[in-house]
């Protein structure tokens, strides 16, 4: 199959896709999480996520403001339409931070998903220490299946958590997760397999996936992004 970024909404994209024509959900969705308020959390992603101690180092993305009610109702909206994408027995992955992960799980079913787990993103004592606080060190994959999962897969056996720091070279985006994480990440795809990603970002899953052998294709609705996300996938 042809690899492809397409440029939009993935709402308007994925019904445009054929049915039962991927091997793995892989994607890492606009979380709209950060801030401890309705208020805070509407703010754009550069006012309200911290980025190394300095603003404005990557571009703005969209649909990071909704609240709780909304986000959930988006996020199964999408789910849904993915689960008409993915043959049966697919896996699906999803980001996600510790504030959003029950409702994440709560999307994974509502769409129809079998939840199978939860894999740790250890992002090292790299990140930010807090005087009297847990260090905010990890971000999570929740996983499940389209209907039940065979266990003889084409897959290797993948681990429960994986250790890996952001690096800024490899960071290109304002959540921008690393290569490395997601080479061990689309392992879960059946080898050979098609992977989609409808939240592309820089490319980080696909640029991860052609690495690993897979066929992709991504969906990513901000300009800048889809720009970034070409040039790398370019560059392989
Ligand atoms: C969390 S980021 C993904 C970052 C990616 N994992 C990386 O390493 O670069 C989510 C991306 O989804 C995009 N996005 C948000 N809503 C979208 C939609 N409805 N359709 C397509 N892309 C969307 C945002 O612009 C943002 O770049």
């Amino acid at each position: 199959m042809k690899n492809q970024l397409l440029k939009g909404d993935a709402l308007t994209l994925l019904p445009t896709l054929e049915a039962c024509s991927f091997d793995a959900l892989i994607t890492d969705p606009p979380y709209a999480s950060g801030g401890l308020t309705a208020g805070a959390r509407q703010k754009p992603p550069s006012e309200k996520y911290v980025q190394g101690g300095k603003s404005a180092l990557h571009a703005d993305f969209a649909g990071d403001e909704r609240d709780q009610r909304s986000h959930l109702r988006w996020m199964v909206m999408w789910l849904s339409e993915c689960a008409r994408l993915l043959k049966e027995g697919a896996p699906v992955c999803l980001f996600t931070d510790w504030r959003q992960l029950p409702l994440t799980t709560d999307a994974l079913q509502c769409a129809g998903f079998t939840w199978r787990g939860i894999t740790v993103w250890d992002k090292t004592e790299g990140v930010r220490p807090q005087l009297g606080r847990f260090r905010n060190q990890a971000e999570y994959v929740v996983w499940g299946s389209k209907g039940s999962m065979p266990l003889q897969r084409r897959a290797p056996v993948l681990p429960g958590v994986i250790r890996e720091p952001v690096r800024k070279a490899d960071k290109l985006h304002m959540t921008g997760k690393p290569t490395a994480l997601m080479r061990q990440l689309v392992r879960i795809c059946e080898e050979g397999g098609r992977v989609l990603d409808p939240f592309a970002g820089s490319g980080t899953t696909l640029v991860a996936a052609q690495l690993e052998g897979y066929s992709w294709l991504g969906c990513e609705m901000t300009d800048h992004y889809v720009e970034v996300a070409g040039q790398r996938l370019a560059a392989l």
